[in-house]
């Protein structure tokens, strides 16, 4: 049963057809000081990987993230289909740590993750992740590549940040890169570890929490929005060792690294050579304008990319804020622009909460197949404030989807023609509203759309080769 809103927009596409049929459209148009001893080279290229799939609690917990609410995540994940649409990464985030030991193992808060509790006193993500595998999910976790870690400096009233002495403290991978992914990787059985950067960013001499001796000081190699000022080599030599470190437990290089120094250190440059996706911009928050920007930082990356992928503009904030139930037009937008540029799907809302329309909405297939097709490099047609056209070609010859973006709170025109889409004059095109599942053929030149407010047009063109 179509919706009231997609009877609409349905009756508004059947306005543009004739508008097309008149056919007498115009085209507009760190260095850190003590870092792990001797780099092992890091060789097995990257594999090429469809865009990653899944949650992550971050957007809808923070640190207040539970293996009770985790599992709730799982299960609803199951029942609603997105699984098997391709959700399948459950990740932890920030806030999972009670201490380093004084042997250098890291010790889990066994109050959040129970199954952690070992009977001999140890704690394991091992029956976590085993839970999550049963399940057929694949499972993330969670550092940093500094000494400390986000939470430390930005949620100082959290009631999970690690506790114990200065050194106990510092949980973050720096120092600790070899025994971490071992432990990660091999004793835990993870397939995703995302790399924060917060501790090479945050804790220099004059942070008030490194003053009052709470954490240890390190000069920062990030300084956010200033590369020039950054110790850009540092970073990049950090990564390097961790995905070295990684390659060695796992050296079928069957793992993630989803490196998250939010757009800095010129990370858009290195960040392939690595890791699988690499953040573009500072998080995401609930809301239309920051939804944008972070988008715009993942199509500027394109350019530096050799596939043009792997650009990670942050977690979905569908069913939360500007994107939530009473904003279907603007979800559906979220998700076709984080699909047309094959940007990672992550959801990040508590999902037990989520209406059916919220549901079709992230696990539309037509949708999400663009997503993870990854033949094509996003090319930008046209971009103003208003307006923006992207495409990509598809695997199958032939064919490209389009995104018509109306960025702006008024309705729009958009147009592009078929030079713009590398079309010729006389091939037969055939174009599917992709979240309408309808299909009809392009007359004329010109491809033009009204779009309502904040609205997304998603159309896979297909055209005989
Ligand atoms: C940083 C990251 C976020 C999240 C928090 C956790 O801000 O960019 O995605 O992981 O840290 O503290």
């Amino acid at each position: 049963m179509p919706t009231d809103h997609s009877r609409a927009l349905l009756v508004r596409r059947k306005t543009v057809l004739s508008l097309m049929l008149l056919a007498a459209l115009t085209a507009a148009s760190v260095h850190a000081e003590e870092t792990a001893p001797t780099p092992v080279p890091h060789t097995a290229p990257i594999r090429q990987m469809a865009p990653t799939m899944g949650w992550n609690p971050w957007n809808a917990f923070r640190t207040e993230v539970t293996e009770d609410k985790i599992i709730a995540i799982a299960e609803t994940l199951n029942r609603s289909g997105l699984k098997a649409a391709g959700y399948r990464y459950i990740n932890i985030d920030d806030g999972w740590w009670l201490k380093r030991r004084a042997d250098g193992r890291i010790i889990i808060r066994t109050t959040m993750f129970p199954s952690a509790a070992l009977p001999d006193g140890e704690t394991s993500f091992r029956p976590f992740t085993d839970r999550l595998h049963a399940m057929n999910f694949k499972v993330g976790i969670y550092t940093d590549i500094g000494r400390n870690v986000c939470s430390q400096a930005w949620d100082a009233k959290s009631p999970n940040l690690p506790t114990g002495s200065q050194a106990e403290r510092e949980v973050g991978s720096m120092g600790h890169q070899t025994e971490d992914m071992r432990l990660f990787f091999g004793e835990w059985n993870f397939d995703l570890v995302k790399v924060d950067a917060c501790g090479l960013a945050d804790f220099g001499p004059d942070r008030p929490y490194v003053k009052n001796d709470t954490y240890r000081a390190l000069k920062p190699a990030i300084i956010r929005g200033r590369p020039d000022l950054s110790d850009i080599n540092g970073v990049e030599s950090l990564y390097r060792d961790l995905k070295a470190a990684i390659t060695q437990v796992r050296p079928n290089d069957d793992v993630i690294l989803s490196i998250c120094t939010w757009g800095e250190a010129d990370v858009a440059r290195w960040g392939h050579k690595y890791g699988q996706q690499w953040r573009t911009s500072a998080d995401i928050r609930a809301n239309w304008a920051s939804m944008l920007h972070n988008f715009d930082t993942a199509v500027s990356g394109i350019t530096a990319t050799p596939s043009g992928r792997g650009n990670d503009p942050d977690m979905l904030e569908i069913g939360n804020g500007d994107f939530d139930v009473r904003h279907l037009t603007e979800a559906r937008a979220h998700m076709s622009m984080w699909a047309i540029i094959g940007a990672p799907l992550i959801l990040g809302s508590d999902l037990t909460k989520w209406s059916q329309d919220l549901i079709d909405i992230a696990g539309n297939r037509n949708v999400i197949a663009v997503n993870q097709d990854i033949a094509g490099r996003p090319r930008v047609i046209s971009s103003d404030a208003r307006i923006q056209i992207i495409t990509r070609p598809l695997s199958t010859p032939g064919t490209q989807a389009v995104a018509l973006i109306n960025r702006g709170a008024n309705p729009q025109t958009a147009s592009v023609n078929r030079a713009q889409l590398g079309l010729t004059a006389t091939s037969e095109v055939t174009l599917r509203d992709l979240w309408l599942d309808t299909t009809q053929k392009l007359v004329g030149d010109v491809l033009t759309v009204t779009l309502a407010p904040r609205e997304t047009f998603l159309v896979l063109i297909t055209t005989q080769p």
